[in-house]
């Protein structure tokens, strides 16, 4: 056995809620922001990027929520070169244990000429706000944005000068997924080669996943010197996501007789969190996913299958337990009681309180009522749907019949209650979920545009429950919704209710002065 205590240590950083959350219908409310940080610093995650404080009230308010609240991990926020986002960024992380300012600008060709700075001018801005944020506090990092595109003279001179200033980490992103892996190692070793001062500072390794290639980006960095990884549950990010945590921390695992580095994390407490990113983000892990799909451990193929019986490493390189899967996963049925249900939900990484609890026995009592056997896959619909609807929503669906068949047009009867007084309302459509989207818009009008309808099976058969997830925008705004049930319009019609929650909420905290869409990170002035 490895002593791993020896090892360096490479630090995690987590971007979810900031380049994760950046990402274009991923937007969380601010419970769900503060329940994720908790997660990652729960889960050993030693830096964690809770937003853009500068980008609205609310994400200053949840950046501050989250520095309040952590236990171990060091918050940090975004800023942008100039003072007044490092100010706003200082305010809301001083409340942590261990604050960090993150500033940046743009250092290629392509993004100099956005705020039109000569090379010198630039230099003189990276001096001058770097130099501000290190008054603030011990514990900075500076970024130049595109580093893998940006001249290697002027990188060094750039990443001298924020040293000189006071940078205590150097962050080089790989911004547009441009950069492979031989050549992500030879830019932190030259870096680390000609700058002076390299060696007093950690080197963090960002990447994006544009030509898939951000892990094994990220992990030649590391072989080359970078200590600390950047990255995002699930992958999640703008345009191809960002480096995936667990694929990075569980391939320094598994490969850590040729990658001999050690990281901080549970990675038990995987897979839970990988489920609650996909719920309140809306964007759902591809089965065929590294580590957290629903195939990754699945074994269908009668050699596999036979393989796996004699010598279970035959197949599979890790065990599923190391990432949080339960090894058993017996079904419960409708006999199962209150405590065989909080066992296995435990099992699934679900501590519930009791009250949690309590619905979800009544949820689960209902399901198992329709539907024989209840597996794992069950389970964790249920917990997601009922954690995106609420007692206190404006809408809510009471009462949906749909009549469809080979002549149309299908009709949908429902009755929708909105602020907490029955509404009813028939309506027809072309096909029986446009039938009932067409009765909620007649009974609650609105401008929100549809942009994704997307229905998954949760288990096989045919009473296996739908899990539908629908995405509005409305005036730039977006919201997604989640639910779950055995009949698939029932699940869409829900769905498409929560979004609009969602959307409702936001409209209501604009008008009480919080803005929702706030400035772009890319706007350097
Ligand atoms: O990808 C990127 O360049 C970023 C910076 C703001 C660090 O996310
Ligand atoms: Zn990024």
């Amino acid at each position: 056995m490895t002593d791993k205590s020896t090892q360096p240590r490479v630090l995690i950083f987590d971007t979810t809620l900031r380049d994760g959350e950046q990402s274009p219908g991923a937007t969380m409310t601010h419970e769900e922001k503060l329940e994720i940080a908790a997660s990652l610093d729960e889960m050993g995650v030693d830096i964690i990027e809770a937003g853009f404080p500068i980008a609205s009230e609310g994400d200053f308010a949840a950046v501050s929520e989250i520095a309040k609240q952590a236990q171990s991990a060091q918050i940090c926020g975004l800023a942008r070169a100039n003072f007044k986002d490092i100010d706003r960024c200082w305010e809301a992380v001083k409340h942590a244990k261990r604050p960090r300012i993150h500033t940046f600008i743009g250092t290629s060709p392509l993004h100099r000429a956005i705020p039109n700075l000569t090379m010198d001018e630039m230099a003189e801005r990276i001096h001058e706000t770097v130099t501000h944020a290190r008054n603030l506090t011990d514990n900075v990092q500076w970024s130049p944005m595109d580093a893998t595109r940006t001249e290697h003279d002027y990188l060094c001179r750039v990443v001298e000068i924020a040293i000189k200033a006071g940078a205590t980490t150097i962050n080089i992103p790989d911004t547009v997924g441009y950069t492979a892996p031989r050549e992500s190692a030879d830019l932190i070793r030259m870096l680390l080669e000609r700058v002076p001062g390299a060696d007093n500072i950690i080197f963090a390794t960002h990447c994006h996943n544009d030509l898939g290639m951000a892990t094994a980006n990220s992990l030649a960095a590391v072989e080359a010197g970078a200590r600390q990884i950047e990255c995002t549950i699930n992958g999640l990010g703008e345009r191809a996501g960002n480096t995936a945590l667990e694929e990075v921390v569980m391939a320094l695992k598994v490969r850590n007789d040729i990658m001999p580095y050690r990281t901080g994390i549970d990675t038990t407490k995987i897979m839970a969190i990988s489920r609650r990113v996909a719920t309140v983000s809306g964007f759902a892990v591809q089965f065929n996913k590294a580590i957290v799909g629903k195939n990754a451990f699945a074994h269908e193929s009668g050699i596999h299958q036979d393989g796996m019986l004699k010598n279970r490493e035959t197949f599979e390189v890790m065990r599923p337990e190391d990432v949080g899967l339960s090894g058993t996963s017996l079904p419960l049925g409708k006999h199962s009681g209150r405590a065989a249900l909080r066992a296995k939900l435990k099992d699934l990484g679900y501590d519930m309180a009791d009250n949690q609890l309590n619905d979800a026995f009544v949820r689960f009592k209902a399901l198992a009522d329709r539907k024989k056997e209840v597996f794992d896959d069950d389970l964790i619909a249920l917990i997601q749907d009922s954690a995106t609807s609420a007692a206190h929503d404006t809408l809510q669906v009471k009462r949906l019949r749909v009549i469809c068949g080979t002549e149309g047009p299908q009709e949908a009867e429902l009755t929708l209650s909105i602020e907490g007084v029955d509404h009813a309302i028939d309506a027809t459509g072309d096909g029986p979920v446009d039938a009932a989207f067409n009765a909620v818009k007649m009974l609650y009008p609105h401008k929100a545009r549809l942009q994704l309808y997307q229905v998954q099976a949760v288990t096989e058969g045919t009473d296996a429950q739908a899990t539908v997830s629908v995405r509005l925008e409305e005036n730039g705004n977006i919201a997604t919704g989640q639910s779950a049930d055995t009949d698939t319009i029932v699940a869409s019609v829900r769905a498409y209710v929560n979004a609009l929650n969602r959307l409702i909420l936001r409209r209501e905290k604009a008008e009480m002065g919080y803005d929702t869409k706030g400035v772009s990170y890319k706007d350097q002035s």
